[in-house]
């Protein structure tokens, strides 16, 4: 049995949703297979994302690379999403959930976005969970746009060369609007990123799952979230015990605040 504890959940989960094609091809069926199976497991996560209380989930649905893919299974897998965002638009919008979407969707085709579009808008103020749909997507391709938005802002005279700082360019990247991720779990065997979420991505904890994402299961998120559980974060500062340590010394020390960052509680959730 897994355990979670229910008061250290990450907040804001990104997951790189990655082997759908081999999940096909080990079975000798088309890639579209796989990509219809992955969206089964998309269902399955984010229910229990929602049942867990996530903030945040974050899925890497479709890259911008992957508009070079063959043209066909580019259909397929705009036609699953238009049927994803059917299917479970009801869910969504009964269970608190906000569809937010991100990326360069001006390139998603008409049949995604007459479904896309009004499910943003009637969810919009839902406040359970935000579920954001990268598509279109690329990390690299959206720090460009905030330093684009930056440098219009500083040529028109709205703001000085040195308002461009670290938290300006983030204020323009739709992908951190729900706040850096915590926890980003890959799928699918590769080690890497693959252009998600790159400037957010600073202090994220990485969880490589080798499982293929058709097969991704309820206990495949709690062995993340759990492992997630048993790091220290330390944003760049001292460890816990040597902290503890600081701490006694110095009674009002700066360390404390990091210290409560990165010790959870012991409650519970049994699954
Ligand atoms: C992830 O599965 C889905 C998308 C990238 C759209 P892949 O289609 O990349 O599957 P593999 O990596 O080829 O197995
Ligand atoms: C990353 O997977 C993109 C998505 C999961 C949508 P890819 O399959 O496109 O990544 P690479 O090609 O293995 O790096
Ligand atoms: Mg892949």
């Amino acid at each position: 049995m897994d355990f979670v504890e229910a008061r250290n959940l990450p907040g804001h989960v990104g997951i790189i949703m990655d082997g759908n094609g081999r999940w096909a091809q080990s079975r000798g069926q088309p890639r579209a297979a796989g990509h219809r199976e992955g969206a089964a497991a998309v269902r399955r996560t984010v229910r229990l994302a929602r049942r867990l209380g996530l903030r945040a989930l974050t899925l890497y649905a479709f890259s911008e690379q992957n508009w070079s893919r063959p043209e066909e299974e580019v259909d397929a897998l705009m036609q699953l999403l238009r049927d994803f965002l059917l299917g479970e638009r009801e869910e969504i919008l009964d269970n608190g959930i906000r569809l937010n979407a991100i990326g360069n969707l001006g390139r998603l085709p008409a049949l995604v976005r007459a479904v896309l579009d009004p499910l943003r808008r009637d969810s919009e103020n839902n406040g359970d969970m935000v579920l954001t749909l990268a598509l279109s997507y690329g990390g690299r391709e959206e720090i460009a746009y905030a330093a684009r938005e930056l440098a219009k802002a500083v040529a028109a005279g709205r703001i000085k060369l040195d308002d461009v700082t670290t938290d300006s360019l983030r204020s323009h990247m739709p992908s951190l609007s729900v706040g850096d991720p915590d926890l980003v779990i890959r799928t699918g065997g590769e080690r890497r990123i693959s252009n998600f979420l790159l400037y957010g991505l600073a202090y994220a904890e990485l969880h490589f799952a080798d499982v293929l994402w058709p097969d991704f299961s309820e206990s495949d998120l709690f062995a993340a979230i759990g492992s997630y559980q048993r790091r220290e974060r330390r944003f760049g500062l001292v460890g816990a015990a040597a902290a503890a340590d600081a701490a006694a010394a110095a009674v009002s020390s700066p360390i404390e605040s990091a210290l409560a960052a990165v010790t959870g509680a012991i409650t519970r959730i049994a699954i």
